[in-house]
């Protein structure tokens, strides 16, 4: 399995959970982490699963998460199979908003299968730290998407 893990992280918490879904994602074939700055919509060809996740900012995704999703014309990336992420504060999602469910929307919008629901980790303030367990939390996430047969 050829899988890429896409995040955005401006104070690391992000990327925290980030590398722990790629970890243990690597327990099943090759893992490619990649910062959002770096990614483009051609980096998904020829690859199994993607993982798309970034920290809850104004209630939505941040801005470079938001417009690679916009990249990805629609529709053409039909049958991949996909999981989103976020970070957020534990709190009602209705105050907080959640970066996850817009990713996800646009990971649909492009055509993909979404694997599991869109899944929040939670951050004690701000710039962090996780709750405690949350990178075990985010291993044990991981697990259930392989679980899931792939498209
Ligand atoms: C500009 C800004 C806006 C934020 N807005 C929200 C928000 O609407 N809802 C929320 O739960 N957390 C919000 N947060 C907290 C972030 O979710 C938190 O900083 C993030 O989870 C930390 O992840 P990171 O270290 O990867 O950046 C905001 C943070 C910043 C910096």
């Amino acid at each position: 399995m050829n899988a890429l893990v896409i995040y955005d992280s401006t104070f690391g918490n992000t990327e925290q959970v980030a590398r722990a879904i790629a970890k243990t994602l690597e327990q099943r074939g090759s893992v490619r982490l990649m910062r959002i700055s770096k990614a483009q919509a051609a980096d998904v060809e020829a690859i199994d699963l993607v993982v798309v996740g970034c920290p809850t900012q104004r209630r939505k995704a941040t801005p470079a998460v938001q417009a690679f999703l916009d990249s990805v014309p629609r529709g053409s990336l039909q049958g991949l199979s996909t999981a989103a992420f976020d970070t957020r504060y534990r709190k009602s999602r209705l105050l907080t908003g959640s970066a996850a469910r817009g990713i996800a929307k646009g990971l649909r919008e492009a055509g993909t299968s979404l694997l599991v629901p869109p899944e929040s980790f939670f951050v004690v303030g701000r710039e962090g730290p996780l709750e405690e367990g949350e990178l075990e939390r985010a291993a044990d996430w991981t697990r259930q998407l392989l679980e899931k047969p792939q498209t």
